[in-house]
C-alpha cells in the first residue's frame, strides 16, 4: 500500500484527492493518508472534506510522519524546489506538480539533492503518464498520418486575475503555468533534436509573459507552432499535420478524443482512451511502479527531460525579459 500525503491544501491538491480517492476505490493499493497545510484550520478542513486520517497543520510535520511514502508538492511554482528539497531532506518519495520549479538552476539543485540522497522524484505533467501518449506515438509510429511535418498546439484561460499566475514572485506568467503543456506536448511528437526557437509575448503590467507565440524548429525539418495566453479561453487542443493526413486532440491537457482526417479531410479513424477518474490516476500509478523497482526517477518522464524543458522555458524568458526575483 503506498500512502500518499498532500502538501499544500489548494486548488489541484482537491483534483488528487478526488483521484487518489477513487483509485482506493476501485482497489488499487493506494491510500490518500495525510495532508499538510501552513495552518491546522486549511489541513482539518481539506482533511474532513475528503476523509483523510491525518491532519498536519505545517509542512515539515507531515515529513516527519514514518507512515507517508510519497509526498504530492501541490504549491505555487515558485516553491516548488524549497518544498521537494523539504521532503527529500526527510527521504519522502515527490510527486511533484508542474513546472517542475520556477527556472532551470533550481531544478538542477533538486535532481542533485535527490540523487545524492538516493530518493525517488518526478514531475506530475500528468499528459507523459496518460494513456492518450501512447495512442498518439502508436497512431503516428503506424503512419496514419504519412510523415509529420507540422504541430499546432496552445492553451488559453481567462486565469490573469490570480496572484499565483501575476506576480514574478510566485514564477507566474502563462509559460509556466500553460505553455509547459504546449512544449510537453511538442517533444512526445517531435523529440529533443531541436535547431532553434523563436517567439515573440505580450507581458503584463508585473512583468510577466500573458500571451506568447513560440515556434520550435526541429533538425530533421518539422516545425511545432505553439500559443498561450492567461487572457482569453482558447480551444487549447493540438494538430498534427503529416503528408497523408492530420491527427487532432480534444484536449491538449487530457485528450479523451484523438481524430485522423486524411488528406481530403475526411474523418478516418477516431480513438477514444480508457474511462478514466480524473487523469492523475496515470501519474500515481507511475509513481507505485517506480517505488516498487526502487527506480528513482519514472520512465515516462525522465530527469533529463523535466530539465531540458525548464532550460528551454529560461531561454524564452530571457528573450521576454521576464525576471523572477530568485532566477
Ligand atoms: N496538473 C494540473 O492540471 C494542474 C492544474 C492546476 C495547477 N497545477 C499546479 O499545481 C500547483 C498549485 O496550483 P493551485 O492552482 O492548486 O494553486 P493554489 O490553489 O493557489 O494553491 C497553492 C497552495 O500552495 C500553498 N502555498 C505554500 N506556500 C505558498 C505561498 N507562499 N503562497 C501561496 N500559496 C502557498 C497553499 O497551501 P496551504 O496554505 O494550504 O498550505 C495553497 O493552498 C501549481 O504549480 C500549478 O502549476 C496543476
Amino acid at each position: 500500500m503506498m500512502r500518499i500525503g498532500i502538501l499544500g491544501a489548494g486548488n489541484i491538491a482537491r483534483t488528487m484527492a478526488r483521484t487518489v480517492r477513487g483509485m482506493g476505490a476501485r482497489g488499487d493499493a493506494v491510500q490518500l493518508y495525510a495532508v499538510a497545510a501552513r495552518s491546522m484550520e486549511r489541513a482539518q478542513t481539506f482533511a474532513a472534506e475528503w476523509g483523510i486520517a491525518k491532519a498536519y497543520g505545517s509542512y515539515e510535520a507531515m515529513l516527519c510522519d514514518p507512515q507517508v511514502d510519497l509526498v504530492y508538492v501541490a504549491t505555487p511554482h515558485s516553491h516548488h524546489a524549497q518544498h521537494a528539497m523539504l521532503c527529500i531532506e526527510h527521504g519522502k518519495a515527490v510527486l511533484c506538480e508542474k513546472p517542475f520549479t520556477g527556472n532551470a538552476a533550481q531544478a538542477e539543485a533538486v535532481f542533485a539533492m535527490a540523487k545524492e540522497r538516493g530518493v525517488f522524484i518526478t514531475e506530475a505533467i500528468w499528459p507523459r503518464y496518460m494513456p492518450s501518449r501512447a495512442i498518439i506515438r502508436d497512431l503516428l509510429e503506424e503512419g496514419v498520418i504519412g510523415r509529420p511535418v507540422l504541430l499546432t498546439a496552445d492553451f488559453g484561460g481567462d486565469i490573469q486575475h490570480s496572484d499565483r499566475i501575476r506576480l514574478p514572485e510566485l514564477a507566474g506568467g502563462a509559460l509556466l503555468d500553460l505553455g509547459v503543456y504546449t512544449i510537453n506536448f511538442a517533444s512526445m511528437v517531435f523529440g529533443t533534436d531541436v535547431e532553434r526557437v523563436e517567439s515573440s509575448a505580450a507581458l503584463l503590467e508585473t512583468g510577466v509573459d500573458h500571451t506568447e507565440s513560440i515556434s520550435i524548429c526541429y533538425r530533421g525539418g518539422q516545425i511545432a507552432q505553439l500559443m498561450n495566453t492567461v487572457l482569453v479561453q482558447t480551444p487549447s487542443v493540438s494538430a498534427v499535420y503529416g503528408t497523408e493526413g492530420c491527427l487532432v486532440t480534444d484536449s491538449i491537457m487530457n485528450p479523451k478524443k484523438i481524430d485522423i482526417y486524411d488528406r481530403s479531410r475526411r474523418l478516418v479513424r477516431s480513438v477514444t482512451v480508457p474511462e478514466q477518474i480524473t487523469g492523475y490516476e496515470y501519474e500515481v500509478l507511475a509513481c507505485m511502479r517506480a517505488l516498487d523497482s526502487g527506480a528513482l526517477e519514472c520512465p515516462e518522464m525522465p530527469h533529463t527531460e523535466t530539465l531540458r524543458i525548464m532550460r528551454m522555458m529560461d531561454d524564452l524568458r530571457a528573450q521576454w525579459g521576464v525576471r523572477y526575483p530568485f532566477d
